[in-house]
């Protein structure tokens, strides 16, 4: 095979259809998202089961999500926080709230998740601490602000994962004046250099194109 987007789309398919499998409520979820015109930029199915798989492997039960969209990733993290557990998602479009709030009260994770509609960097210094897992998708200019509050409001042993940190390859271009590159640049370099973190990081490819994630452990 050669190294396509269209084949890392279909390899991404199979995994997707072996490992993950069709769930209604997610599949509503996305249908809701798109109708109401929201982009098209969730997660993967396989990086949503990822979330949830590391929501349960580190006992998570206090999840903070930094951009909400169509309340995709958050389900995911929902239904593994068990009963008890709880998610706070923030999101700073009041639609994409809206949209979302629909799609997990009917998937039936409502009462697991808070949905906070504001820009994350005021939202943020309101939140009470203690979470367990962050999961920073939002404008990824302000990467380096979400972490700082991520290392604030968790604790030692908090798993801190940030999305689309790929970027096409971008990172590796010192000279980029996209305000994502810089931005996704800049909080790996504090993943790097900020002692309150010990990270890693993956690339991807699949329905998203050459992307990644990283995922680090507050220490
Ligand atoms: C964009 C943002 C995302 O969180 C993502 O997963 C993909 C793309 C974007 O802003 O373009
Ligand atoms: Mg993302």
């Amino acid at each position: 095979m050669d190294s396509t987007p269209q084949n890392w789309r279909a390899a991404d398919d199979f995994l997707s259809d072996l490992l993950v499998g069709h769930d209604s409520d997610l599949e509503a979820a996305l249908a809701a998202q798109h109708a109401a015109g929201l982009p098209d930029i969730e997660v993967a199915p396989v990086a949503g089961k990822l979330l949830n798989l590391l929501v349960r492997m580190s006992g998570a039960r206090r999840v903070l999500e930094i951009g909400t969209l169509g309340g995709y990733s958050t389900i995911w993290m929902a239904r593994a926080v068990g009963e008890e557990g709880r998610v706070v998602t923030i999101e700073a479009e009041s639609a994409n709230a809206a949209v979302a709030r629909a799609s997990i009260d009917a998937a039936g994770v409502g009462e697991r998740v808070d949905i906070r509609i504001g820009r994350a960097a005021d939202v943020l210094p309101t939140l009470v601490g203690g979470f367990d897992l962050v999961f920073i998708d939002a404008d990824k200019e302000s990467n380096t602000i979400y972490l700082d509050w991520a290392a604030k409001l968790g604790h030692p042993g908090t798993v801190v994962i940030v999305d689309n940190i790929g970027r096409d390859g971008e990172i590796v271009n010192d000279a980029s004046t996209d305000s994502k590159v810089i931005g996704t640049r800049d909080g790996l370099r504090m993943l790097a250099g900020d002692p309150r973190f010990d990270a890693t990081a993956l690339q991807t490819v699949g329905v998203k194109g050459w992307d990644g994630v990283a995922i680090a452990l507050l220490v």
